[in-house]
């Protein structure tokens, strides 16, 4: 039957697509931050363990922010895997302070800690609520960003990731109050970004990139910005690992990051995802890198779910991405892709490819791992079992 846009017959071509994010993008956007007096007089600026005071960004913020008159309040020390505790304590100071901004500025846990810090000052209970029911998010605060790692696209996307490690919970919540009013990028701040976290972050934008490209509702265009921006990541990934300072390179990067999760690649869709939900569990339970958690479950992933419905896609990817041979079978293609794909992240990204690297040893948890990320992962583009999540787990480890 002929694929056709009719709601009734498939609903989920159907979507409503906002980007409200006003992005400055480039050197010295800096000097924008002035703009945050738009939303009030009292900023909390969050920010995580350092790095930017390191990189001289948090001082020269600081200076912008009180030449607009800015009255700052401050969260520091959020942890990489943001915890729910920073996010009670930026609460209850936006509330004691009658705090009218939030200002992230950091990579993903920063922004998130950021988001869910602005929606718990509106809110009278406890802010775990939030993330386990993101409809409870009724109001926020607004929030501005200032973005220095390329990966979780949450400077453009209305997600927030939030753990509490003591109970091994790791949830993501969202809401379009949560996607940030402005946000500025200025690649030159990921120069420092270490080799590390430069591989972990492109290999989450190419897992945004996948969840959001295998998926059985066909949508030409949308596959085609997917391709770009994999392309993106495979081009320009390793030259940044190789040379921090390459401005092109940081800069396709950091646009990518946004573009792979600001609802572009998804819209219309309507598929749940497959390898985050497994891999928030390993972050749950051993508080691992996400970006190379991913890396990791990906090839055994696309693995396990390649069968004769599945093959086409993966030769599709094969063929437009990693350039391989149209000419020949699909099933040989979708080998050569996965293939490529794992080599990929091993030897130009350099990222570990067990669990057992990242810490990993023992397989007591995969059950109850397992079970919770089949529940996240439910309705995603091949059904995923707790049995075959296991067995992931197993081939990954
Ligand atoms: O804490 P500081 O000192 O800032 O150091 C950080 C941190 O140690 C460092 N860093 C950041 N900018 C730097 C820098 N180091 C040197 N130079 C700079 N310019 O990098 C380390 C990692 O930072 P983090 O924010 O944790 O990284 P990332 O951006 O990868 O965020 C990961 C978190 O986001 C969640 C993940 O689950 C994880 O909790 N995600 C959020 C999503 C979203 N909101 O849409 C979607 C993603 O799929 C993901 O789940
Ligand atoms: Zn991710």
């Amino acid at each position: 039957m002929a694929k056709v846009c009719v709601s009734e017959v498939f609903p989920v071509y159907n979507f409503t697509f906002e980007l409200p994010t006003r992005v400055h993008f480039g050197q010295g956007s800096l000097e924008k931050l002035a703009e945050l007096k738009e939303s009030g007089s009292k900023v909390l600026l969050v920010y995580g363990g350092g790095s930017i005071k390191r990189a001289g960004i948090y001082g020269d913020a600081l200076k912008i922010l009180h030449g607009a008159g800015l009255e700052v309040f401050e969260l520091s020390g959020v942890e990489p895997n943001p915890r729910i505790g920073s996010v009670r304590k930026g609460a209850k100071l936006c509330k004691e302070n009658a705090i009218d901004t939030v200002l992230a500025i950091g990579g993903g846990s920063v922004i998130d800690c950021a988001k869910v810090t602005a929606a718990g000052a509106k809110y009278d209970g406890d802010a775990w609520d939030l993330v386990i029911d993101p409809m409870k998010i009724a109001d926020a605060l607004p929030i501005y960003v200032v973005l220095t790692v390329a990966a979780t696209g949450s400077e453009m996307d209305p997600y927030a990731v939030i753990s509490d490690l003591s109970k091994n919970e790791k949830w993501g919540t969202g809401s379009p109050l949560l996607t940030p009013k402005m946000s500025i990028l200025d690649p030159s701040y990921t120069f420092s970004v270490s080799k590390k976290q430069t591989a972990a972050g492109t290999a989450d934008i190419m897992s945004h990139t996948f969840e959001n490209y295998f998926t059985p509702v066909e949508g030409f265009l949308q596959a085609r910005f997917c391709e770009a921006v994999l392309k993106t990541c495979i081009h320009y990934g390793p030259v940044a690992l190789n040379d921090p300072e390459n401005y092109e390179a940081r800069a396709n990067l950091m646009w990518a990051s946004s573009w792979a999760i600001n609802g572009t690649l998804s819209a219309g869709s309507g598929v749940n995802w497959c390898v985050h939900p497994m891999e928030h569990e390993l972050s749950a339970f051993y508080d691992i890198t996400h970006g190379q958690g991913l890396a990791i479950l990906t090839p055994h992933w696309m693995m396990h779910v390649l069968s004769e419905e599945t093959a086409g896609k993966f030769a599709e990817y094969g063929v437009n991405v990693w350039g391989l041979d149209p000419k020949a079978d699909a099933w040989t293609n979708a080998l050569a892709a996965i293939e490529c794909t794992r080599r990929f992240f091993k030897e130009e990204l350099k990222l570990p490819m067990t669990l057992h690297e990242v810490g990993i040893t023992e397989q007591d948890k995969f059950e109850i791992m397992a079970e919770k990320a089949a529940a996240g992962s439910e309705g995603c583009y091949v059904p995923l079992t707790k049995e075959d999540i296991v067995k992931i787990f197993k081939a990954a480890f």
